[in-house]
């Protein structure tokens, strides 16, 4: 997925959905149980890297009220676009919302994590660096704060069936996932493990699980093009040369989708973190 495509909000739109049925049910109960032992009444809620708000709506109705949501992003079109929709809490009130126009490579985690009781973040990972992810741990540490991080691309692409030039597209774009997103050197597809380690280091018991997007069925064929043409994209990106080769591939993937004979799963992690009793 190149760079732009990547955070475009019909591409968010078209992932939401998927994004939602592949999440790891599980350790959201975490999170919420870590929240109902909290110590105020109001929730204050940090997303970091919030895009249009797809992991507010996800978590808003499952967690316990009232909730104060802090959205940060530094795309101010995703943030004004950014909303609960009709969610409410698990209590049936209705969440307040306030967005911070942030670059979160600028790590003044004083400023973004004083107020919270819970960190969040949705597909954002792997865009970062491991110094960052390092400091975002030590700062959860000093706050002991809990933390849910999804849908962390593990690299687990499965295309069914399979075609003579799947490697060569999938290693172009694992190559690609590495680039600099804005953080420096991404850690793309290594992310679920540095963050499971970091926050280990830092004194948390770290929970994670399998999160996999299923494409399967002509009802995804939208979201199934958007992530075929968007690979495509990256993987030209990334090798120039072997252009023809991969749009090539691409138009055959493409068709096969169409005629709902292609399945594609791809892995993700998600992970809950919590403050080791002292
Ligand atoms: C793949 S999108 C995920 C968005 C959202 N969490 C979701 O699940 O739909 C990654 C998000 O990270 C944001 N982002 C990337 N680099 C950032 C930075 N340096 N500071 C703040 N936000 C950033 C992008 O604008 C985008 O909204």
């Amino acid at each position: 997925m190149s760079a732009h495509a990547y955070f475009a909000g019909d591409w968010l739109a078209l992932r939401e959905p998927l994004d939602h049925a592949s999440r790891d049910a599980s350790l959201t109960t975490r999170a919420a149980r870590a929240l109902d032992t909290g110590p105020v009444a109001e929730k204050t809620i940090v997303d970091l890297g919030c895009g249009s708000g797809s992991n507010l709506r996800y978590l808003a109705p499952r967690l316990p009220g009232p909730q104060r949501w802090h959205l940060l992003d530094h795309d101010r079109t995703l943030l004004d676009a950014a909303s609960a929709g009709n969610c409410r809490d698990r209590d049936g009130r209705r969440p307040a919302i306030e967005t911070h126009e942030t670059n979160l490579a600028d790590t003044a985690w004083h400023r973004l994590l004083d107020d919270a009781d819970l960190v969040t973040a949705s597909a954002l990972f792997d865009l970062v660096t491991a110094d960052w992810v390092d400091s975002l741990a030590d700062a959860c540490a000093q706050r002991r704060l809990p933390a849910l991080f999804v849908l962390s691309v593990d690299g687990a692409i499965d295309l069914q069936p399979s075609d003579p030039e799947d490697p060569r597209v999938l290693a172009r774009l694992q190559a690609h996932q590495a680039r600099d997103k804005s953080f420096g050197a991404a850690l793309g597809t290594d992310a679920p493990r540095v963050v499971r380690q970091a926050f280990s280091r830092a004194g948390y018991a770290v929970h994670a699980a399998d999160a996999v997007w299923v494409i399967d069925n002509a009802a995804q064929a939208a979201v199934a093009t958007a992530l075929v043409t968007g690979w495509r994209d990256a993987a030209i990106e990334q090798s120039p040369s072997e252009g023809d080769h991969i749009s090539q591939w691409a138009e055959r993937r493409c068709r096969q989708l169409r005629a709902g004979e292609l399945r594609i799963t791809v892995g993700h992690q998600d992970l809950f973190a919590m403050p080791r009793t002292r």
